[in-house]
């Protein structure tokens, strides 16, 4: 059984900043998204595609619309949905005052199944269809965060905090329980469905080189499953990481020391980088999660995307909830773009959207199943109503090319702007309906 979708439709096959623009995307102004069995069939113009259709398909029309392929948040924190916007701190006194506190409740199973519920509900109304997200140190979090996106057949990554140093007693696990209790975790969720694991050391300060160690172990008995973990987020982190590991050329170094660094391996932050880790992360295939709401509002620093792209290195966008203040990756790209601006860089809509979706994929190492619409791959999309707000509809009504609408979306768009999303084929989200997830499609 077919469906077909019928809007504007964008999306990318390559980075803009490597191909060249008309190379790297493809826009169908009036479009037609053609999908079986939750996977995407074919995408192209609706008057070429339409008389090819078999007799009956549903064909769902969308009104002033621009589809896209689903937005994939790289970096997150589900426990933490509820200090996010929490006043006057930087990164360390932050992880103290609001972050440990706030993550000491996850050990209640019920609290974290609600939490969890409350957070894949937000990030469905922000469009985000795929987004790799730390747990808390209890493997309950984990549990209850998977059992959610189970339910909703969702493609999320995550992972179990490991954390055995420089943090409250109850938070702590050790180097051989942390291993313990994410072995057993990887057995029973990674690769269940679209689940997939992440082995998250929470950074460096916060792990002893034994629990890297046991986490290097990981990665070797599982080379499949996914590093996740902080680097270089602010002056005050690196330098107490220069104490803490005095045999270490650099903070990466702690990292790669232990067998971390990876295609599979994605550090968010990256923002006080020398040379040499920069060329050590290009060399080994790592990803960048790139968070910019989260560091300007902690104070942290200036991501250089222009570096990345130097180095060839796969960025993704972050909205690292709860030190990021916005689910939403359009107004993660509204900061992206300020950023550039304070740097002297450049960062035009086409890589914006790029990074939100493909880039996305890429950094995650499933380009092969998710970030455009290409025929087989999964059918994660977002339908942007381009009448989500009177100044929405009056700024984009003067606007010249696609280049310049782009643009307006990310800087003017929000949850509002979403209208639909949809993961698998199945309608996950619609703003206008209050609506129980999946029950659609
Ligand atoms: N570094 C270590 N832990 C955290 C965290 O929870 N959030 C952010 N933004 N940085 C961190
Ligand atoms: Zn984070």
């Amino acid at each position: 059984m077919l469906t077909a979708h019928r809007a504007a439709l964008l999306h990318f096959v390559a980075d803009p900043e490597q191909y060249s623009t008309e190379e790297a995307h493809q826009h169908f102004p009036d479009g037609l998204l053609v999908l079986e069995d939750g996977k995407v069939k074919t995408a192209g113009d609706a008057a070429t595609l339409l008389p090819e259709l078999p007799a009956g398909t549903r064909v769902i029309e969308h009104e002033n619309a621009l589809i896209t392929p689903g937005f994939i948040d790289t970096h997150t924190h589900y426990p933490q949905i509820g200090i996010i916007g929490a006043h006057g701190r930087q990164l360390l006194e932050w992880l103290e005052d609001y972050t440990f506190p706030t993550e000491a409740k996850f050990s209640d199973a019920v609290h974290a199944r609600e939490v969890a519920d409350t957070f894949l509900d937000e990030l469905l109304r922000a469009g985000t269809t795929t987004a790799l997200v730390f747990g808390t140190v209890h493997p309950a979090s984990v549990d209850a965060f998977f059992e959610a996106c189970e339910q909703r057949d969702l493609r999320m990554i995550a992972g179990k905090v490991m954390m055995d140093r420089n943090a409250p007693e109850e938070l702590r696990d050790t180097a051989e329980s942390s291993y313990r209790e994410s072995k057993a975790l990887i057995e029973k969720w990674h690769n269940r469905g679209r689940l997939r694991y992440a082995v998250t050391p929470r950074f460096a300060p916060t792990s002893t080189p034994e629990q890297l160690a046991r986490a290097g172990d990981l990665l070797r008995e599982y080379p499949d499953v996914y590093l996740h973990t902080h680097m270089s987020e602010s002056l005050n982190e690196v330098a107490w990481v220069g104490e803490l590991f005095p045999d270490r050329d650099h903070y990466l170094h702690t990292y790669d020391h232990a067998g971390l660094l990876g295609r599979r391996s994605i550090f968010a932050h990256c923002i006080h980088m020398t040379d040499n880790e920069w060329e050590r992360l290009a060399e080994s295939g790592s990803g960048i999660a790139f968070c910019p709401t989260s560091n300007l509002f902690l104070g942290s620093g200036l991501f250089s995307l222009e570096r990345a792209e130097e180095h060839k290195i796969n960025v993704g966008l972050g909205t690292d909830v709860g030190g990021g203040t916005s689910f939403s990756i359009l107004q993660t790209l509204n900061e992206a773009y300020k950023v550039a601006q304070m740097r002297g860089e450049q960062m035009t809509p086409f890589k914006g959207f790029y990074l939100a979706t493909l880039g996305g994929a890429k950094t995650l190492d499933l380009q092969d199943v998710i970030g455009n619409f290409e025929p087989g791959k999964e059918a994660d999309f977002v339908v942007l109503d381009k009448t989500c707000t009177p100044l929405m509809t009056y700024r984009l009504a003067r606007c010249r090319d696609l280049f310049e609408e782009l643009f307006v979306l990310c800087m003017l768009g929000d949850d509002r702007l979403i209208a639909e999303t949809w993961s698998g084929g199945r309608k996950v989200h619609d703003r206008d309906k209050s609506m129980e997830a999946g029950i659609e499609g």
